[in-house]
């Protein structure tokens, strides 16, 4: 698995990505990462939000699994959730490649996927035969398609939210990937109380949101969130390369994850601590225990994590929770 992994990070990052959920696909892999990581009862650290009960605070940030692909193998690895997505109502095929690409020396990737993604239909099929272990929790987070307009993006939203909401065990609402035209604009006080009417107070839906929004709109939300439908916040989605003109101008546009995302990340958990009394699953930038537990002590309730796990291999998450 580690030679596996090791060769894998030689390949374009595309290929690599693609290759590695067909391997996860597959039962032979399945096998392996299930007799290697076969002790992770031991880490049992659990975490209660909105009532549902997460075996350890660390989870896996939405992105990695778009098609609920690779439930059976990733729920091996120690994460005590996996959330799946962005899955969108109608499939479709996202940006132009290349589109995802590795910052190596700065621990960080660059992605403009565009919510690539098979649709509702086939991501229900694919949670609905995935065998994952039982303690391992499913969120679904949603999103809407690049050709509904945002005047209409809560039809998205509802049909998404109608369809998923009893088949996992939380929701997230994505308004934030810089990589929808728009997307972003859907994270104000209008567009989300209109989902927090809609999913009313007994359902478990979380809330994810930008790192790079003005400060004041920022506080704003926080404030607001306290009297919403919304369970808990998490914190953040990929920070907007226009940040980084240096790498804007060498890969082009996108959001950045990893080491260059994570003080904007720490920044956005400490701001929302002040401001709000949700429950935050911090994510951004997390690649070690040190790392977890900054986040933890700073007020978040859980932290979930992407390319720390691309860089690091399946071993990551074993290795965290041993040094918790
Ligand atoms: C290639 C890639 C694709 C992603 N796709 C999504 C997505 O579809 N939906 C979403 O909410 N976040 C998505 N994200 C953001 C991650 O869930 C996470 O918020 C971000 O990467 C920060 O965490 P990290 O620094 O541990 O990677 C994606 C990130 C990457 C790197």
């Amino acid at each position: 698995m580690d030679l596996m992994h090791s060769l894998l990070l030689k390949l374009p990052p595309e290929l690599a990505h693609y290759l590695s959920m067909q391997a996860m696909r597959s039962s032979l892999v399945r096998q392996q990462i299930q007799s290697r990581f076969a002790n992770l009862d031991i880490y049992k650290r659990e975490v209660n939000i909105a009532g549902l009960i997460f075996a350890n605070p660390i989870g896996l940030a939405a992105g990695l699994d778009k098609n609920a692909e690779a439930i059976d193998s990733l729920s091996h690895m120690g994460f005590s959730h996996l959330e799946l997505g962005t899955v969108t109502p109608r499939p479709q095929l996202g940006s132009a490649k290349p589109r995802l690409f590795r910052l190596t020396e700065r621990a960080s990737l660059l992605n403009r996927m565009g919510f690539n993604n098979s649709g509702k239909d086939i991501f229900l099929q694919n949670i609905r035969s995935a065998k994952a272990r039982q303690d391992v929790k499913i969120g679904v987070n949603i999103g809407k398609n690049k050709d509904t307009p945002n005047e209409q993006a809560i039809e998205d939203y509802k049909e998404l939210y109608d369809f998923f909401r009893h088949e996992c065990d939380y929701i997230c609402v994505n308004v934030s990937s810089p990589n929808t035209q728009g997307l972003r604009a859907l994270q104000n006080l209008d567009f989300l109380q209109t989902i927090s009417d809609l999913v009313g107070p007994d359902s478990r839906v979380f809330l994810k949101l930008a790192p790079d929004m003005p400060t004041e709109i920022f506080i704003d939300l926080l404030k607001a969130c306290d009297s919403w439908n919304f369970k808990a916040l998490t914190l953040t989605n990929t920070l907007n390369v226009e940040a980084q003109p240096d790498i804007e101008k060498k890969y082009g546009s996108g959001g950045l994850s990893g080491s260059l995302l994570r003080m904007a990340s720490r920044e956005a958990l400490v701001r929302a601590r002040q401001y709000s009394k949700l429950p935050i699953i911090s994510v951004g930038g997390i690649d070690s225990s040190e790392e977890v537990l900054w986040r933890l002590e700073h007020g978040a309730s859980m932290a979930q994590l992407y390319t720390a796990f691309v860089y690091g291999g399946p071993n990551l998450i074993n290795n965290i929770l041993q040094e918790l």
